[in-house]
Formats: structure tokens, C-alpha cells, sequence
């Protein structure tokens, strides 16, 4: 990706439907020097994430829209978006899947966390899964989003060791904490830096 003009940095939505604990990581990044990217936009389908909170301590705006209409919010969303110049968006624990039509509109300017090392693990509960199947080994994965569940390309990945005691909850605690890092980390190799 190419920084549009000058020292301006990309102005980047993220789409969250719970804690938001990836928007605060991405949020505090981007008040960093480094930061190729400014936190502009917050967006829900659910009026209680707690993230919806950063709005206020980060003061960036929000909307809620619940999706039930799945076009209808798409497309206000669209426009709202457009209105706030917003060329870049990172899912962060978003749990609507965006249709075609709307990924098309930022064709190769959506990037996705994903709790497992992809191509394993897409889709829901990973954590769950990766144990029952005994894993040595598990991690997390930002990707771009393409029309397919977590099937964009890959931008970067960390791997995190399972040990014998783990359960869903430690596993999810570790792996976490390492998309805390991740996420700003994948961005700065986006727009190689
Ligand atoms: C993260 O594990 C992320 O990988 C997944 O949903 C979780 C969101 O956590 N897509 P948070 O809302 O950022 O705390």
C-alpha cells in the first residue's frame, strides 16, 4: 500500500463487535511516530461492546448499525464511511461476515486478525478445536479480507507454543496478547515500513 500524499497517514476504521481489546492495541499505535495509519472510525453491530468505550478515551467517532438488514447496513455504513474519508479498515473481532459487494468497494484495503496460525483453524471456537486436537503449536494470523472466511493472504503470523496445562481461556489469554503486537506490527509491513 502507498501513503496517499505527503506526512498524512491513512485513515483507518475498525470494525469491532466486542471487548476491543485489538482496538485499544491499534488505537495506541497509531499515536505513535511510526504509525503510517490514524484511528478515525470506530464501527459495531452490537451497541454493547465494551470497545465502543475507546471512542470516548481515544475520542474517535463511532456508529453502531446492527446488520439485520445486512445491505441496508452495508450501504449506510458505505456512505458514512465515504463522508469521513476513511480509506482503510482493520477487523478487529468483527463477527459479521461483509458481502462481496462491500469488500469490493475497499478491494485490498481490509486486513483481519484471526485467532489461529491460518489456513488451520478458520472460522469459529479455534482455540476449542486446536486443543482437542492435541496442537504443539497455535498463534495468530492478520490477513487480507477476501470474499472467502479468513481465506486473504497472508500478512503476517505468530506462533505461540501450547503447553500440557493450557486451556481454551490460558491458550486465549497468550495468543491475544501476541495479537496485541501483531496487528501493528502487519500494518507497518503493509505499507513497508
Ligand atoms: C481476537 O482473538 C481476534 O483475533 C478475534 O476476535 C478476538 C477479538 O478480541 N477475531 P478483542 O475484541 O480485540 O479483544
Amino acid at each position: 500500500m502507498v501513503l496517499s500524499t505527503g506526512d498524512n497517514r491513512v485513515r483507518t476504521a475498525v470494525f469491532i463487535s466486542g471487548t476491543g481489546s485489538n482496538l485499544k492495541s491499534l488505537a495506541k499505535f497509531s499515536k505513535t511516530k511510526i504509525s503510517p495509519i490514524s484511528i478515525n472510525f470506530i464501527v459495531s453491530n452490537n451497541y454493547k461492546a465494551k470497545g465502543l468505550n475507546y471512542a470516548k478515551e481515544f475520542k474517535i467517532k463511532k456508529k453502531v448499525l446492527n446488520f439485520k438488514n445486512k445491505k441496508l447496513s452495508e450501504n449506510k455504513l458505505l456512505s458514512i464511511l465515504k463522508k469521513n474519508n476513511i480509506e482503510m479498515i482493520c477487523l478487529a473481532g468483527f463477527m459479521k461476515i461483509l458481502s462481496k459487494n462491500f469488500i469490493k468497494k475497499f478491494k485490498g484495503k481490509i486486513l483481519n486478525i484471526h485467532p489461529s496460525l491460518l489456513p488451520k483453524y478458520k472460522g469459529l471456537n479455534t482455540h476449542q478445536r486446536v486443543l482437542k486436537n492435541k496442537e504443539k503449536y497455535s498463534g495468530c494470523t492478520v490477513h487480507f479480507v477476501n470474499a472467502r472466511l479468513d481465506s486473504g493472504k497472508i500478512i503476517l503470523q505468530k506462533k505461540v507454543r501450547i503447553l500440557k496445562k493450557d486451556t481454551e481461556s490460558s491458550l486465549g489469554k497468550k495468543i491475544l496478547a501476541q495479537e496485541h503486537k501483531l496487528y501493528p506490527k502487519a500494518i507497518l509491513k503493509v505499507f513497508n515500513l
